[in-house]
């Protein structure tokens, strides 16, 4: 199947690592141009913090710089730790308000115009299952997702008559550095509860009806799927690819 992502000019955020990086290496295999963006830079990285408000005209200026245009943005930057409601400081719930909505914010009233002005574009938010159904384990992410699922929708709805897809996806547990590097997710989840690290990886594939963590590239193969021309007709959709865990016939 032809994607028709050929010669494309794509942003993605949060990409160096896990799903951020699958999404970036799947965009290239088709063919896009592909502006890769972290805070740690690096030889083909545009160093940049999405939670800088000086930073998403730069971002966007430079994919026009280097490609000519933008026709795909992908808001992937995030993250998330084990902390509970009474542990949580007011720095805790701005900073993923930052991250999770501002960032994606910013960046969609930049970048959204200039498609619409070329004819159209596709913007793709990486939200989470934790958006649909609140999770107790950092509820800061779970009310930041859930804004970042409304705030893809309003855009959505603002860009359709533009040519402009606007959607969500909404993955559950990923075997992305965030869960499996040293101190992510899965140490944390282990030490919170007094389990190994094993045991708290085994208790999360538990809740999900497919029985097991998806890879980056499963939940880049969504993505990827939503910036082509194949979604001609997908707009305002919050795609689960979350092995069944959010229960809803809707
Ligand atoms: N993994 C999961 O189980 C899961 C589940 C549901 C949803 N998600 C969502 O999927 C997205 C990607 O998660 P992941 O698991 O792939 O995370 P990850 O492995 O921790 O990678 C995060 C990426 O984001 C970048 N980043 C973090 N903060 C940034 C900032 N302020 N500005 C620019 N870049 C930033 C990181 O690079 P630098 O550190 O160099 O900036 C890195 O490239 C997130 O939005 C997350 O909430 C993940």
């Amino acid at each position: 199947m032809d994607l028709g992502l050929q010669g494309k000019a794509c942003i993605v955020t949060g990409a160096t690592r896990g799903i951020g990086l699958a999404t970036t290496r799947m965009l290239a295999a088709e063919g896009a141009q592909v502006l890769s963006v972290a805070r740690s830079g690096g030889d083909e990285t545009f160093a940049a913090d999405v939670t800088k408000l000086e930073d998403a005209p730069a971002i966007v200026a430079a994919c026009v710089e280097r490609f000519g245009t933008v026709d795909v943005l992908v808001n992937n930057a995030g993250t998330s730790f084990v902390r509970s409601l009474e542990q949580l400081s007011d720095e805790d719930w701005q900073a993923q308000w930052e991250l999770h909505v501002m960032g994606p914010m910013r960046l969609m009233r930049e970048a959204a115009p200039l498609m619409a002005a070329a004819g159209g574009g596709r913007v793709v938010n990486v939200c989470s299952s934790a958006g649909k159904r609140p999770s107790l384990t950092n509820p800061a992410y779970a009310v930041t997702k859930a804004a970042q699922l409304s705030l893809s929708r309003v855009f959505a709805d603002r860009y359709a008559a533009d040519g402009v897809l606007v959607n969500a996806v909404a993955p559950g547990a990923v075997t992305s550095p965030l869960w499996t590097d040293a101190g992510g997710l899965a140490d944390q989840a282990a030490s919170s509860r007094g389990v190994s690290r094993d045991e708290a990886l085994a208790a999360q594939a538990g809740k999900i009806p497919l029985g097991r963590f998806a890879s980056p590239e499963e939940i880049a193969s969504v993505i990827v799927f939503l910036c082509s021309q194949r979604a001609s007709t997908v707009t305002g959709a919050a795609w689960s690819a979350d092995g069944g865990t959010f229960a809803s016939i809707i």
